[in-house]
């Protein structure tokens, strides 16, 4: 949440800045700001809004300095309001700065510095760090070599909470500052200029070589050199790294939403998920970047696995398919939940974080809790470098279905899900599944983007579906077994996207309570992909129709849906058991898709919501 960018170089810092909070926009949508070195002072513009709002007044202000930092705000600390708009100035005007995260002790170094004469103008936890920044400042000698960074350090140590900051100083015309501890901040390096931002899309288009900077580092940037110390003042050697990084991939083209081109993606972003994760036998899944080996997978007698949001949908995926595959137990836990839950957990089993981002600040939390407990933790995340993927212990699984930019996630999961199919089969295999069925497996598998790609052809009936059901403000999702994941996904994209109120439940629930809420005013989406309880599926579809509901219904190709049973029918092709929750997950993100765009919904940016959610 939040994201932050610097700049230090020789081009005109307000032009690249903005560019850079376009694409951090995804972080956070409430306001936006940039400030920028001009001769002997430093020059703010910020607005309320969108990024698109601010840079209309950066033309107007014609800034020219080439050293610069911006911020895109998901409010925290402080209404939506232009004083508590980033960047934030400290009160004697020597420093100006950027912050993501949480600064839990603000209210107390806030009145600490006020007793010492600072005064604040916002509401923010931000304005307590460059004022206590300032303070420190005041108090180290002039000729103090590195009294810049020393001032930020000395700050630091004070700062309960997390944080990514770049700070700009009134007396040092040609330096930043940047540090982090719990959110992201990533150094990118070019030629004669360098960059921090929260994420790499902010300047990959101008730089391709960064260094993931560790919790607790301070970064001197220069526009030519930078050094790298932690705040207990020990030099750092960087590790250079290189992009992999694609800029049409970061581009909408011919699409209106971010939301609508990740979901035409997905056969390509499937097959980019299992590229060269097959055995040269075609009979198991080879999963590299896992460090552990058949042995000691074997002797795994349980997973955890833990997310949130969509993700944790896509870890409820994960246990059915691994239940049932490969035998094995699976415990699901919401991230902010299992970690301060200190669950009973045995000793040979296997923790797993999925995040698309591997930034969730919750699943790091989670994470680093099973490193300090002890337990092997391995991952499933989209962003290479990120922190949660450079915490695991166990190694991981990266997704590398390239840079999802709605905040809905959609390539994400499905490839999330596909990834714990390839778990299921990988574990089955170890123990008791035979050569034949993990050749099937594995020709289901490969045979999935094509078969999404059948559905996606779909995308006209669905839409003309979707917009006869867009006046709904009540949904009700129901799927048995693997599909009631699916269900619970259908009903949260739905809901982030368009606002409708909506709801997954187990199927057979339904006569448990929800039943309640059906009428001629609240459709249902039924997902009745297995055949096993198909007929106990069409009569719960049965149940809704007599009570006056509507019912749009999932099955597979071929299903003879009797009309007293649904009111419409989306096929999807007939398949292996192991890729129906993926197949099963396509008609209901266009379905959210198209009934959101039909009621004029900001798809990409729905209200409140932001893409990366660094803050507990
Ligand atoms: O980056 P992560 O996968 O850790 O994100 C987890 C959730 O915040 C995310 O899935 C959220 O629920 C999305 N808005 C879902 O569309």
């Amino acid at each position: 949440m939040c994201g932050i960018i610097g700049y230090i170089g020789k081009q005109k810092a307000s032009k690249i800045l903005i560019n850079a909070l376009k694409n951090l926009e995804y972080r956070g949508y409430d306001s936006a700001g940039i400030a920028v070195r001009e001769a002997t002072d430093i020059k703010s513009v910020k607005k309320t809004g969108r990024v698109a709002n601010v840079e209309a007044e950066v033309h107007q202000a014609n800034l020219k300095g080439g050293v610069g930092i911006g911020h895109t705000r998901w409010a925290t600390h402080g209404g939506v309001t232009e004083a508590n708009t980033h960047p934030h100035i400290s009160s004697d005007g020597k420093f100006v700065l950027v912050h993501n995260g949480v600064i839990e002790n603000y209210q107390s170094l806030r009145k600490y510095l006020e007793e010492k004469g600072f005064d604040f103008k916002s509401e923010t936890d931000t304005e307590a760090i460059v004022n206590l920044i300032a303070y420190h400042y005041r108090k180290e000698p002039d000729n103090t070599e590195d009294r810049f960074t020393s001032a930020v350090r000395k700050a630091l140590i004070h700062l309960e909470g997390t944080y990514g900051i770049a700070v700009l100083c009134v007396d040092c015309p040609n330096e930043m500052v940047g540090a982090r501890n719990g959110s992201p901040l990533i150094l990118g390096l070019g030629k004669d200029e360098n960059f921090l931002a929260s994420d790499v899309s902010a300047f990959a288009s101008r730089s391709k070589d960064v260094v993931y900077l560790n919790e607790g580092d301070i970064v001197h940037l220069h526009s030519d050199k930078y050094d790298i110390t932690t705040i207990d003042s020990r030099n750092v050697s960087a590790i250079v790294e290189s992009l992999d990084w694609d800029i049409e991939e970061s581009e909408l083209g011919n699409y209106t939403h971010f939301m609508e081109k990740e979901i035409f993606e997905q056969p390509q972003a499937l097959e980019n998920s299992m590229r060269g994760r097959f055995s040269d036998d075609n009979s198991t899944a080879k999963l590299g970047g896992i460090d552990l080996s058949p042995r000691e997978l074997r002797s795994v007698d349980r997973f955890v696995m833990f997310g949130c949001g969509t993700t944790w949908h896509a870890c409820l995926a994960a246990e059915y398919l691994i239940e049932r595959f490969a035998r094995i137990p699976v415990e699901v836990e919401y991230a902010s939940e299992f970690r301060y839950r200190n669950a009973p957990i045995s000793d040979d089993s296997l923790i797993f974080a999925f995040s698309q981002s591997g930034e969730t600040i919750d699943t790091l939390a989670a994470m680093r809790e099973s490193n300090r407990k002890g337990f092997r933790t391995l991952a499933i995340t989209n962003v290479v470098g990120s922190s949660i993927a450079r915490q695991t212990n166990g190694g991981g699984i990266y997704q590398h279905v390239g840079p999802e930019i709605g905040v809905a996630s959609t390539k994400a999961f499905t490839s999330q899900v596909l990834l714990s199919s390839m778990i299921a089969l990988y574990m089955g295999r170890l123990r008791d599944m035979s050569l034949g069925d993990g050749t099937n497996y594995v020709d289901a598998l490969k045979s999935c983007p094509e078969m999404v790609d059948r559905i996606l052809k779909q995308a006209d009936s669905i839409r003309e579906i979707a917009v006869r059901y867009s006046k709904f403000n009540d949904f009700l999702f129901m799927g048995r077994q693997a599909m009631f994941p699916i269900a619970l996904e259908g009903a949260l994209k739905l809901k982030e996207i368009s606002y409708i109120h909506a709801e997954g439940y187990p199927a057979a629930e339904m006569k448990h309570g929800p039943i309640a809420l059906i009428s001629e005013d609240c459709p249902s989406v039924f997902l009745a992909t297995s055949g096993r309880i198909m007929k106990k599926t069409l009569a719960n579809m049965q149940e809704v129709k007599a009570r006056n509901g509507k019912v749009i219904s999932i099955v597979p190709e071929g299903t003879e849906v009797p009309k007293e049973c649904a009111d419409d029918v989306i096929f999807i092709p007939r398949c292996h058991e192991a890729i129906h929750p993926i197949l099963a997950t396509i008609p209901l993100q266009l379905l959210s898709y198209y009934i959101a765009v039909e009621r004029g919904c900001d798809v990409d940016k729905p209200r409140n919501l932001a893409k990366s959610v660094t803050v507990e």
